[in-house]
């Protein structure tokens, strides 16, 4: 049988952001390791019912919605002066599955539910599907999650000291789609019908409204993955203190996300800094033309179209 590296090296590949080569697998863009990792986790991954999955494509919100889930269903063990976030990223207290949890489904923590990827809804786990598991999306408008890419590409690349592409080009090849786990609307797309027909299933989420109304939906998620706040943790303020220890203010600005290292040792360690940029919704008008907004709207209006999401 060929192995999960001689299948990748047959896939159609393009360049990715001045990084490195992106392959399209299952109709989606992604580079060797994840591949790999998706892969693996296809073949080895086996869900359970009290699972609760965190989907999202890159920079969609991700660390946002790690930390709120975390934080609902620990708040019996732990409150908001001893709970793991203070000292550790998001990222590092719920696994991912494409690289923590792609060999084996038993090297978890069997206090913790959770997990996440950013693999797109048809290529999940087939367990994940078939399980009466939980799945949370998060999505966020293109505009943003483009140059919170991008910029997060340029501080990784010039840590490594490489030269990244310019943002014109990068948001050529965002607009035909070859973006990591992309194209973008196809992502938000397989999530947002699922969550059409499953409703009991998946919680569709957006970084705007999340924003917005956070409070409105901490309890709508928790609600809905089974860990619903009683009305006395409402009134003695329980929603409140995870919502301000969630907050970007607060997080940005502990000792471990200023200082410390996700992956740390490996190839792929990452400053937990990087997970932290602006946490604004709007800021594409700092770096994207009207043209370009208009271009990039534009695409995702007829790619949505029908489906009664607008982003
Ligand atoms: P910006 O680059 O626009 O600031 P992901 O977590 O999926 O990688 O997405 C990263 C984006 O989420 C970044 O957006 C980051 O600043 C923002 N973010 C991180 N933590 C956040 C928080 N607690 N609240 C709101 N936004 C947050």
């Amino acid at each position: 049988m060929a192995s999960f590296k001689e299948i990748i090296s047959t896939l159609p590949r393009r360049k990715n952001l001045g990084h490195n080569d992106i392959f399209l697998y299952q109709g989606f863009w992604c580079d060797t390791f994840f591949i790999e990792g998706v892969m693996r986790a296809q073949q080895n991954f086996r869900s359970q019912p009290s699972d609760i999955v965190i989907c999202s494509a890159p920079k969609t919100g991700t660390t946002w919605l790690k930390s709120l889930t975390f934080a609902i269903v620990t708040r019996s063990t732990f409150d908001d002066s001893t709970n793991p976030l203070l000292n550790n990223l998001s990222h590092d207290c719920v696994p991912f599955l494409e690289v923590d949890l792609a060999q084996s489904s038993t090297n978890r923590d069997p206090k913790n539910p959770l997990l996440a990827t950013h693999v797109p809804y048809s290529s999940l786990p087939r367990s994940i599907i078939d399980s009466s598991c939980k799945i949370v999306y998060i999505c966020r408008d293109p505009k943003d999650s483009f140059v919170s890419n991008y910029l997060f590409l340029l501080r990784i690349l010039a840590s490594e000291d490489m030269k990244p592409i310019a943002l014109e080009a990068a948001f050529e090849l965002y607009c035909e789609g070859v973006s990591s786990y992309g194209p973008y609307w196809d992502h938000v797309l397989g999530f947002w019908k699922a969550s059409l027909d499953r409703p009991d299933k998946i919680l569709f989420l957006k970084y705007e409204e999340l924003i917005e109304n956070t409070v409105v939906y901490v309890k709508k998620l928790a609600d809905f993955i089974g860990y619903p706040f009683s009305s006395e943790e409402i009134k003695n303020g329980s929603v409140d203190k995870i919502v301000s220890m969630c907050s970007f203010e607060n997080l940005s600005n502990l000792e471990v996300n200023k200082s410390g290292k996700h992956r740390e040792g490996t190839p792929r360690a990452v400053e937990n800094k990087t997970f932290f940029r602006k946490g604004k919704v709007g800021d594409w008008e700092n770096y994207l033309t009207p043209e370009m907004a208009a271009r990039l709207d534009s695409i995702m209006l007829q790619k949505l179209n029908g489906s009664g999401l607008t982003l």
